[in-house]
């Protein structure tokens, strides 16, 4: 019997899920299939269903991507604290028929900082930039690293200063969250260690209007988006900063879905190194 995984999405013809989680399985010699499946937009439950039914062989778990982590969320019989802090569920398990609901990407980017970039939050003066499902998915991690601060500033500003306000009452949370300003206005002038891009401005070529004190001279500006260089990137590569896109967290979250699942964490550094070529 092979464990059965697979990774759920509407488009999914792009994911590199299915070469990491093979790529982890003969790094660690588990004995495991793992497919992409393209859901209907309104089709996620159906597709669950449909994957589990399909094969003798058991369906263990799924992995979750656009749009569908919200549905996720709520199909999930259970869910870690962390998958509620970020209302959304990118990791599945199937444990005799109860659906469980996991949300890695925090714990992949915090992973992908700390032992990958040399990135420790601890101390410092972190910006998180948008205010989507991709921002809140990692504002908690962030502040379980006690941060000296955490501003999160997007486009448009209630959304922002709703999402700090849900996060400042956390008696988890060792700071506040503050919004800062009009858009991204009320940025000037203000310097950070390290800059997160969580909005989705660079998959459309779009630049973000930042001022460019932001980014301090041995600051990190840290992009979500993986595979091109993004406007945001180029500002902070001109602007002096240290800069990495969303590579190693999308292989750090498969990492920990895949430590979940099977119990294993897999070594990161050379898939990473792969996938880059
Ligand atoms: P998701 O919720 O999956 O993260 P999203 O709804 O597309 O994706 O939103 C992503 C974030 O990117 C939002 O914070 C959005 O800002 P708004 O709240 O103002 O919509 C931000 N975003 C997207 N395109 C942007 C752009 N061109 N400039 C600035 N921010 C942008």
């Amino acid at each position: 019997m092979t464990d059965r995984y697979a990774v759920i999405g509407n488009p999914i013809g792009h994911s590199k899920s299915p070469r990491i989680h093979a790529l982890f399985a003969a790094q660690t010699g588990q004995d495991i299939s793992y497919q992409a499946i393209l859901a209907e937009t309104d089709g996620f439950a159906a597709a669950i269903d449909a994957f589990i039914a399909s094969d003798v062989d058991p369906a263990r778990g799924a992995n979750v991507t656009v749009p569908f982590k919200e549905n996720a969320f709520h199909l999930a019989a259970q869910r870690t604290p962390r998958a509620e802090a970020a209302g959304a569920v990118n990791t599945l398990s199937f444990d005799h028929g109860v659906i469980l609901g996991d949300n890695t990407d925090g714990a992949g980017l915090l992973r992908d900082l700390k032992h990958n970039l040399g990135c420790d939050p601890a101390g410092r003066r972190v910006l998180l930039l948008g205010a989507g499902g991709a921002a809140r998915g990692v504002i908690l991690p962030l502040l379980l690293e006690n941060p000296s601060e955490l501003v999160i500033a997007n486009r448009t500003e209630e959304t922002a200063a709703r999402l700090a306000l849900e996060f400042a009452r956390r008696p988890a949370c060792a700071i506040d969250v503050k919004p800062e300003g009009t858009g991204f206005s009320g940025l000037a002038g203000r310097t950070f260690d390290l800059v997160i891009n969580a909005t989705s401005a660079g998959l459309k070529g779009a630049v973000l209007p930042l001022p460019t004190s932001l980014f301090g001279s041995h600051g990190l500006a840290y992009d979500m988006v993986y595979g091109r260089d993004t406007p945001f990137l180029k500002q902070a590569r001109a602007a002096g900063a240290r800069t990495a896109d969303g590579l190693g967290m999308l292989v750090e979250q498969a990492a920990e879905a895949f430590f979940i699942w099977r119990g294993v964490r897999p070594q990161t550094a050379a898939i990473i190194a792969t996938l880059k070529e």
